[in-house]
């Protein structure tokens, strides 16, 4: 039976903490996209399928007239940050895109203006703007960020909105009591209890406000029982954390792989240049520290060592990140990988990826906001495991490890289109061809 989804109909706002290099790529990208000046590379919603039935069927939609997604037209952006520059000012300082481009889709970058943020300068060491909220206390800037949706929704015209956080790496925090329940949160908000990070202030408005919620960075944000209970019990969907882009794709491509044919592994050395605005925060030990996290953890999940000691289990695994202006937000990342095969014999692969990393990032805003739209619409709520596909760290339920492996990723997200719509899901059993 297929799920009850309502009509992707009207105007959808993308508020965005964090209107820097990713955000800003993301919205000129599909100002340029609209404008025919590009394609949307990168974009599962906009250029994937998926395949119903038997391979024999030839039934292979696209999955946008598969599902019924919100169109690019239909898209309103906005958000928060430090500084006051317009996209299109801070598109520029990015240099992400070409200026003859960038130049065309300036008339509606200009016009996006940032609200005042909330920040707290314990959570981002490297950056201090001053565009904020001054409000007295925590609870009292939640309340302006609500405010903020409030007007952003009726000013447009919105029928509906996302939110997704693409603001600066937060330094690495573990959940403590503030984030235990509802109550506790919103006493801590009160009190301007300092366990509380922006980027959860930003989470508890949306969450309040009906909007659902991604976050695009390695940060605690939502990731905390307080908020995953108030997204559940207002039947709002959310997902996380840290985009999957450069690097960690290409671990997530190639650790399966490996493993599939029980290859073993001994060193796996990553170390990245980079000389953006990201690259400068996470000079910072704390923020440095949320991302090594989420980097780190792929690994051991793909490689299973409690499972195959013999393989995996004296793995050392190194993940370095360097602050290197002159490249921007043109990544190189190194990876060293020391595999063994047949009798304990060693070998090796190098890769030298040179990425641009919001040019990877901005087609994963996209599909997750559009997905998080769109899963809201067919009512579902709390963690959508399912998108998974776009995250180094996705989000589970407690108790329950993640899936890494992308192309177990990908499955799992096609099958619960299909699962939406009432298709059977596809196995790869496929004996019915030989009977
Ligand atoms: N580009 C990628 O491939 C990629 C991959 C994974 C994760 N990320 C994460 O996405 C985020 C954005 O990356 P980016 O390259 O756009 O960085 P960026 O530095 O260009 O932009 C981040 C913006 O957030 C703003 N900001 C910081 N704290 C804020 C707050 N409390 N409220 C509002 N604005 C705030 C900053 O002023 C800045 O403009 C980072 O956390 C990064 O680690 C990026």
């Amino acid at each position: 039976m297929s799920r009850t989804i309502a009509p992707a109909k009207g105007k959808l706002g993308i508020l965005m903490p964090g209107m820097g290099a990713v955000a800003t790529t993301f919205m000129g990208g599909v100002e340029a996209i609209k404008k025919g000046l590009g394609q949307p590379v990168g974009s599962l919603t906009q250029l994937g399928t998926v395949r119903l039935g038997k391979r024999t069927d030839n039934r292979v939609p696209k999955i946008q007239d598969f599902v019924p997604l919100a169109s690019l037209n239909q898209l309103v952006f906005g958000g928060w940050d430090i500084f006051e520059d317009s996209a299109y000012e801070a598109a520029a300082n990015a240099k992400v895109f070409e200026p003859e481009l960038l130049a065309k889709v300036k008339p509606a970058l200009q016009k996006i203006k940032p609200m005042k943020a909330v920040f707290d300068r314990n959570y981002v060491k490297r950056l201090d703007g001053p565009h904020v909220k001054t409000h007295k206390t925590l609870a009292a800037k939640a309340e302006a960020l609500m405010e903020d949706i409030a007007g952003f929704r009726k000013t447009n015209g919105l029928e509906r909105a996302v939110m997704i956080w693409c603001g600066s790496t937060e330094v690495f925090t573990r959940p403590g009591k503030v984030h235990e329940t509802l109550a506790s949160f919103e006493k801590g908000l009160a009190k301007n209890d300092p366990n509380i990070a922006p980027s959860q202030i930003y989470a508890y408005a949306a969450l309040k406000s009906g909007v659902p919620f991604a976050n695009g960075a390695p940060n605690l944000t939502h990731d905390i029982p307080a908020l995953l209970d108030l997204a559940r019990d207002r039947e709002i969907p959310v997902c996380g954390k840290d985009f999957k882009t450069g690097q960690t794709f290409m671990k997530t491509l190639l650790a399966p792989g490996l493993k599939s044919r029980m290859l073993g592994c001994s060193g796996w050395f990553s170390t990245n240049i980079l000389g953006n605005r990201d690259g400068e925060v996470l000079e910072d030990p704390g923020s440095f520290k949320s991302k090594e996290e989420t980097k780190l953890s792929v690994l051991d999940q793909i490689f299973q060592p409690n499972l195959y000691p013999e393989l995996y289990k004296d793995l050392y695994h190194a993940v370095r990140i360097n602050y290197y202006p002159p490249r921007g937000d043109a990544k190189e990342g190194w990876d060293n990988i020391d595999i063994f095969g047949w009798l304990g014999y060693p070998m090796q692969i190098k890769i030298d990826f040179l990425c641009r990393d919001s040019i990877l990032a901005a087609p994963l805003v996209l599909d997750l906001v559009l997905f998080l739209d769109l899963a809201h619409r067919a009512g579902m709520k709390g963690i959508q495991e399912w998108l998974s596909f776009y995250f180094k760290a996705p989000m589970t339920a407690p108790g329950l490890y993640p899936e890494h492996d992308i192309f177990i990723q990908l499955m799992k997200l096609k099958n619960t289109l299909r699962w939406m719509r009432g298709e059977d899901m596809i196995t790869h059993l496929g004996l019915e061809y030989y009977d």
